[in-house]
Formats: structure tokens, sequence, C-alpha cells
């Protein structure tokens, strides 16, 4: 059987609570790169038996069916298919939930999956729709390059292929492996309930939408980075400031920011952004990279690097390349 390869969608301007919950559609616009080094694999098997359940390997062992289950039931619905259940198998080459955005490659590549296991006429759009409802951040991680999900909607849409702007270049840090504590569905929901900044945060995410929207179409490195910088400032301080503050940065995580604001002191273009957890994403240029490296290696005990292009387009393969999945 072929595997389906994604790559997780990283937000420069961040999603961050939903607009409606069942539906899981995002409340905020949000702004998306693929990370071209990162992977996910999945394949999927349709099952003719509607008594037999949906069922997920993930890195080899079997998952909660009730995170995957509004998925499945919006994907039977639409694409008219009562009877039938999937086997699926999915592994990624990076940590899981750690905040390396896995939840994006995991749902992209499963929603392609189960179309190929369903034997229809191949559709982006309704494959981003459907693992829209999985993960909304999955929605974008169907076509590689620069992506963006409107607030409300399900469905994302590419803006920029993957070559637009090819002297991009992005540094993952990992500071840590470890999954995370709270999950991002869970830590948005308290936002939404509790954080008393919330409805300022729904109106500055437009803001800083449009203009990191209109800095990407001038390539224009550092007002994009400024926006992005915004974006996950504005989304970490909600989860601060709730009665119960969600903390998802390590001492590391601190270290990093202020080192790249360092960078950027002495001109080199280091725009740092985080997700739901304590890993920091260094968005630069090909040109700039030896010097972030350098002061990244010159720690006493090393980060783990990666460096990657913005790209991740889905792709078949045959098999996983060896020594790739973690
Ligand atoms: O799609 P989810 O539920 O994994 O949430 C994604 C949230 C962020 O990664 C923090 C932001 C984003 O837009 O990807």
């Amino acid at each position: 059987m072929t595997w389906i390869r994604t790559s997780p969608s990283l937000a420069l301007i961040k999603y961050w609570g939903k607009q409606h919950r069942r539906l899981n559609r995002p409340a905020t616009p949000s702004l998306a790169v693929g990370v071209e080094e990162l992977h996910s694999y999945c394949r999927a098997e349709m099952i003719k038996d509607n008594t037999a359940e949906d069922q997920v390997i993930l890195n080899g062992s079997p998952v909660t069916v009730e995170r995957f289950s509004p998925f499945f039931e919006y994907l039977k619905k639409d694409s008219g298919n009562a009877g039938i259940s999937f086997h699926a198998e999915s592994r990624n080459d990076f940590p899981t939930a750690a905040g390396f955005a896995s939840s994006s490659s995991g749902f992209a590549a499963l929603a392609l999956a189960c179309e190929k296991a369903l034997n229809i006429e191949p559709d982006r759009e309704r494959c981003s729709r459907w693992a829209g409802r999985g993960s909304a951040s999955a929605s974008r991680a169907l076509w590689g390059g620069f992506t963006e999900l409107k607030a409300g909607s399900l469905q994302a849409h590419p803006i920029h292929g993957p070559d637009y702007w090819p002297e991009l270049r992005l540094i993952l840090v990992e500071t840590s492996g470890s999954e995370k504590p709270t999950s991002s569905r869970e830590a948005m929901e308290q936002c939404r309930r509790s954080a008393p900044g919330y409805s300022r945060w729904l109106k500055d995410s437009r803001i800083n939408f449009r203009e990191a929207r209109s800095a990407l179409d001038r390539q224009d490195l550092e007002e994009l980075g400024s926006w992005m910088q915004r974006s996950y400032m504005g989304m970490f301080s909600l989860m601060f400031s709730l009665p119960r503050p969600i903390l998802y940065w390590l001492p590391e995580s601190l270290e990093l920011i202020r080192l790249c604001a360092g960078l950027r002191k002495k001109g080199i273009p280091a725009w740092e952004t985080m997700d739901a957890g304590p890993q920091v994403k260094i968005l630069t240029t090909e040109k700039d990279l030896p010097a972030i490296l350098r002061q990244l290696k010159e720690r006493d005990r090393p980060f783990k690097l990666r460096v990657s292009h913005i790209g991740g387009k889905p792709e078949e393969c045959r098999s996983i390349p060896e020594g790739n999945v973690l």
C-alpha cells in the first residue's frame, strides 16, 4: 500500500480559539508555511463493514478513537459513505504532540490516505475540509508553500508556492522531545472561556494577519517578522493571563527568544515563533544561517537543530525512507 507523505503547517500568524467548537472553525485567521524537512506518513485501508471500528495506529501504538471520530464522521458523511470504516497507520519522523505541529501534517496525511482508499477523484479542497475537522491547522497542510486559513472557515487556500521566496529558511530548535501536558485544543478553549484579553485578541489577530500578508506579498522579512512576533506573543499572553496559567515555555525557550533579539540588534534577521509547546522556530534567510547556527551551537549543551526550506507539498511514496522515523 502506498504511503502519503505530508509536512507540518507552521503558523507565522496563529490560529488560536474556535469560533465553532463542534465544527472546529477557527476564530482567527492564520498564515502558514509548510516545513519541508519534517514528515508525517500515512496509509489507510477502507473496510466495507459498518460494525467495524475506525482504527488509527500512530507511531506503532493504537490511539483513542474519540480524538479521530469527528474527522471520520465528517469524512464519511461528506463523501456519502455510511457503512464503512477505516484502518490507518501513521508515523512521524519528528516528535509527536510536542509543539512541532504534528497534528497538522498527521490529519492532512490521514485525509489524503482515506481519499485514496475510497478510490475517488482527488480533490485538495475537500481534503482540506476533512483534515480541518480533525485539526484546523491541518486544513493548511494540503499544499505546501504559503497558505492561509480565514477566520470561520474550515478550508484553507494556497497563496504562494514553495518557490515564491527561495531564500527563506527555518531553523527548528528542539528544546524538549516530551509530549506537551495540555493539548492545544484544551488550551485554546480555556483562553476562549477565561482569558481577559480574548476579545482584543480576536481583533488584533485580524490586523496581524492583514499586515503580515501584505509584508509577505512584498517579501519584507523585517515587517513580516514583527507581525509574527505580535501574533505568537499575543497568543501566549492569553495563556499567561488565565486563572490557572498554561506555561508551555521552558527556560530554554526564553533563552532562544533572547538570543534572536540579540541577533536582530546586530542586524541579523532571526524571527522566532512558538506554538503550543516549548520548541522555537526561527525564520531567517539562507545567507544569515551560518551566523545564527554558530551562535546556537555555542552552548555547553547543544540544542537539537534542523534546518528546513519552505515546502512540504504532499507526495505519495512506496516506502518510508530508512532511519527517517523516530
Ligand atoms: O490545529 P490545532 O488544534 O493543532 O491548533 C494549532 C494551534 C497553533 O499551532 C498554535 C497555531 C496554528 O495556527 O497552527
